[in-house]
């Protein structure tokens, strides 16, 4: 169970999510996004419908719907699903601030659903370090950080540091910073391997190998409900998410 977080807006949490999920999805493992922004962009992604009012990660945190209720398999991609998040899920913020166990409604929720046996749950967070990533850190076994090759880019990030030591310290004891992912690397820049080169050196192993490069492909596919592993599976976005995965997948195969 991953968790891909950065309060940071724009860096890529959801283009990471949606297509290292795809990409697992298409070698077999049972994968489900969880949508855990108001925004709704992964279920937008993933062709999951998420306006009006579907059945949705709200009403799992804060009415104690099953999420047996709310997950869709998503249309074309047999072994992917996802719990779709509607603009509803804005009020939980708040909402989630009087309620008992308020930051392990979503360990709770998703320990109780076991209605498939999946390989992999990756939690899209979002950009904030609110009580919906809170919710989503005590959930995961992981956390997944991407980190756009900009100038801003580690501004920000001692503090999501912390809130994740503040986590393992006392909610959830086994989370682990697992990987960064280094996203919309643009190596014509000397600016994007300088970064790089920075989080490596700062981060060294927990850094895939793979670098997701600046690719237009990866904006257009969830204007098709896609992700790029089928709108354009030849991209160079499509082909780092998909090396990408990989590493990810052999990692938990040796740890
Ligand atoms: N490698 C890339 N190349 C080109 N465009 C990208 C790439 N990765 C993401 N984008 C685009 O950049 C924008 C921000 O990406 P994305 O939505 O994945 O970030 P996010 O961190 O989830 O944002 P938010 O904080 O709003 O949830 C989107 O329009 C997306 O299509
Ligand atoms: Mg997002």
């Amino acid at each position: 169970m991953i968790a891909v977080a950065n309060q940071k807006g724009g860096v890529g949490k959801t283009t990471t999510s949606v297509n290292i999920a795809a990409a697992l999805s298409m070698h077999g493992q049972r994968v489900l996004v969880v949508d855990l922004d108001p925004q709704g962009n992964a279920s937008t992604a993933l062709a999951t419908e998420h306006r009006g009012d579907v059945p949705d990660v709200y009403q799992v945190l804060v009415d104690d719907l099953p999420m047996a209720d709310i997950v869709k398999q998503v249309p074309e991609m047999p072994n992917l699903y996802c719990a779709p998040a509607t603009i509803d899920l804005a009020g939980a913020e708040i909402e989630l601030v009087s309620l008992v166990a308020r930051e392990a409604r979503l360990r709770r929720a998703l320990a109780a659903y076991e209605a498939m046996e999946l390989d992999y749950i990756i939690i899209d967070c979002p950009p904030s370090l609110g009580l919906l990533t809170v919710n989503a850190l005590v959930a995961a076994d992981e956390v997944m950080i991407p980190i756009q090759c900009e100038y801003y880019a580690l501004e920000g990030l001692g503090q999501l540091l912390r809130n994740v030591d503040l986590i393992k310290a006392h909610l959830n004891p086994t989370l682990r910073l697992s990987t960064i992912v280094l996203t919309m690397y643009d190596g014509r820049t000397r600016l994007a391997s300088q970064v790089a080169d920075e989080v490596r050196a700062h981060f060294g192993d927990t850094v895939l190998n793979t670098v997701i490069p600046r690719s237009v492909r990866l904006s257009e596919a969830p204007s098709y409900g896609q992700s790029v592993m089928t709108y354009d599976p030849g991209s160079s976005g499509a082909m780092a998410y998909m090396d990408a995965a990989r590493e990810i997948a052999h990692r938990a195969t040796v740890a």
